[in-house]
């Protein structure tokens, strides 16, 4: 029996340097990184976030399991359960937290002002108390924004459906990332002339009768880069296709999800960005003094199937430099 361990071991360890893999952290003497993930709740885009976060890091030398150990963790939309994992990843011992979603950031730093905070596709950090200011962030935490333009958003929504007087607004009131778009919306609203009704929801579980109470009083609907909105696109989208009103959403994911139209980010570049400052900060830099990245480039976003529902016609000029959903 000993004879067949020891000989199985000799194989073992054959294989294992004619592969090349598993020895390569002992003879190189590298460091194993920890990284603890947390990500508020399972959608698409936050998904391809962290997706493209991995790949990221990749691409910048961390590999898992050769130099890299990442724990992930799914929030379940559940600020106890955010917090709890954050405290596991403080009692590991993580080198940096990554936090995708702002109440995720929010429960990160609630457990800790030592670690390293990443965060990913914060809307508003400042408004959401996480960092001092976009330049100087001050504290333990920094990452990247998708702050989107409420105006920009109206003014496609304009070129589109011209016609509305007044805009419906459809968020979780929870969500710092919303209340600050929403902010911004009904500046523009105000300073334009049109009519806003908010409509607001504090879990998935009453989207609905919060779109059908819009869905009787509104020419259009907006809804901000709200997680609880995007995790439920399947019954809004019906709601407002079944009563024949445009939802102009703000983020790619909530237009493939159904949304008519928007004016967003990229959030394959935004976790590709997010990717090279927990890079930088495993190297040794203070998040206290990295800035904040925003994204600069916005594309349009049209979903052909919805606009077809609602009988629109979308003009020739957005279809040109639109990037179309369903994909072909
Ligand atoms: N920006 C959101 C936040 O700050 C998170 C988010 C990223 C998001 N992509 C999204 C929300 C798409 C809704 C849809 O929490």
């Amino acid at each position: 029996m000993k004879k067949v361990t020891a000989i199985l071991l000799v194989l073992a360890m054959v294989m294992m340097m004619l592969s090349g893999c598993g020895s390569k952290n002992a003879e190189s003497g590298d460091e194993m990184f920890k990284v603890g993930i947390i990500q508020l709740m399972e959608h698409p885009s936050l998904d391809t976030i962290r997706e493209s976060i991995i790949e990221g890091l990749e691409d910048e030398g961390y590999v898992e399991g050769e130099n890299l150990k990442i724990e992930y963790q799914n929030g379940q939309n559940d600020m106890s359960t955010m917090k709890n994992i954050a405290q596991t990843f403080v009692g590991d011992e993580c080198d940096v937290i990554v936090a995708i979603a702002t109440p995720a950031a929010q429960a990160a730093l609630s457990e800790t002002t030592e670690i390293p905070i990443v965060f990913a596709a914060i809307t508003d950090p400042v408004g959401a108390g996480l960092v001092d200011s976009l330049d100087n962030p001050g504290g333990n935490v920094t990452g990247t924004s998708d702050e989107v333009s409420a105006e920009m958003i109206m003014n496609l929504a304009k070129d589109i459906t011209p016609d509305f007087k007044t805009i419906g607004v459809l968020y979780n009131i929870g969500e710092d990332n919303s209340v600050s778009v929403v902010a911004q919306l009904k500046e523009y609203a105000g300073e334009n002339g049109y009519k806003v009704i908010e409509s607001t929801v504090t879990n998935t579980g009453e989207v609905q009768q919060a779109a059908q109470y819009l869905a009787d009083k509104v020419d259009i609907v907006f809804s901000p880069i709200d997680n609880t909105v995007a995790s439920s696109m399947a019954v809004a989208t019906e709601t407002f296709n079944n009563a024949g009103i445009p939802f102009y959403v703000s983020a790619d994911s909530m237009v493939n999800d159904g949304g008519l139209a928007t004016c967003g980010i990229d959030y394959t570049v935004l976790g590709r960005e997010t990717a090279a400052m927990i890079a930088d900060i495993l190297e040794g830099a203070d998040p206290a003094a990295i800035a904040v990245r925003k994204m600069s480039e916005m594309s349009v976003y049209v979903n052909k199937e919805t606009a077809k529902a609602l009988n629109i016609e979308i003009p020739q000029a957005i279809l040109d430099k639109a990037v179309l959903f369903p994909e072909e």
